[in-house]
């Protein structure tokens, strides 16, 4: 009995979310490492950005999210793919949903402190990330070297699929231009969002390793489906449903950067 129960779970899907298109990057991840599993990925484009909100707010926001992927769709698992709702609503969902595995992120100051020698991590994140509890305590532990650089506005050009465009470019020259005589040693891709700017960033910055959280986030979902025994079964079919709060050229939108190279 107890087992069927548990066959009948490890096939329920995964539910994943952000606030918009961002999130994709995890997901991509997540389907090259877990080919058997059925993702549920939900886009609140309607609500974006989170970055700029109150706390408040994308908790609120974020339980609202967790909700429609538990109960509408029997997610047996949710992966928080952002930093914002990670930092402003992860600890207080885990406490009130503890039978559920919530899997979240951290922009990756850690494994850039391995990086670090004498020169400068960039961190670039939301507002609402870098002025974030979690991401104090982060910056306290692995933080030597970091310039930490809010960045409102830029999750936007991606939501647009701007991901070369000219005024991007100058945006990011923009970011950069306070550090362009310091020697830059790693770049934290602090939001979802920015793993689809990694073209341009490598454009403007040749050479500097640019870290996302995205494979490390992945890893534990499988460490933690694992553990509970939630693992699709070995003859099941993965797959990808899409969903958002913003329509259908938003769903279209988060097919083109899924399948893109
Ligand atoms: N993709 C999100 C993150 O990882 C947030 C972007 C936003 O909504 O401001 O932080």
């Amino acid at each position: 009995m107890t087992e069927n129960k548990r066959e009948l779970h490890s096939a329920a899907p995964i539910g994943m979310f952000d606030s918009g298109v961002g999130g994709i990057s995890v997901l991509r991840e997540a389907v090259r490492l877990l080919p058997r599993e059925r993702f549920i990925f939900f886009g609140d484009t309607k609500n974006a950005p989170y970055g700029t909100k109150s706390r408040e707010e994308v908790l609120r926001l974020s339980r609202a999210a967790v909700e429609k992927l538990t109960e509408e769709y029997g997610a047996k698992a949710i992966v928080i793919a952002c930093n914002t709702a990670t930092s402003a609503a992860a600890a207080t969902l885990r406490m009130e949903m503890p039978q559920l595995p919530i899997i979240a992120m951290e922009p990756a100051l850690k494994p850039a402190s391995l990086l670090h020698h004498d020169g400068i991590v960039l961190s670039l994140a939301t507002p609402g990330t870098i002025a974030g509890e979690k991401y104090a305590q982060l910056y306290a532990l692995y933080g030597k070297g970091v310039k930490s650089i809010p960045c409102p506005g830029l999750m936007e050009f991606v939501e647009r699929g701007e991901l070369d465009s000219p005024s991007l470019l100058s945006y990011l020259e923009a970011t950069l231009a306070p550090y362009s005589q310091q020697k830059i040693e790693a770049i934290v891709l602090g939001c979802t969002h920015y793993s689809f700017l990694k073209k341009a960033l490598h454009q403007l910055c040749p050479g500097v390793p640019l870290l996302d959280g995205n494979e490390g986030t992945v890893r534990q979902l499988r460490r933690r489906l694992e553990q509970e025994g939630l693992l699709a079964p070995e003859n099941a079919e993965g797959g990808v449903e899409l969903l958002s709060s913003g329509g259908e050229n938003a769903v279209k939108q988060m097919r083109f950067l899924l399948d893109a190279e």
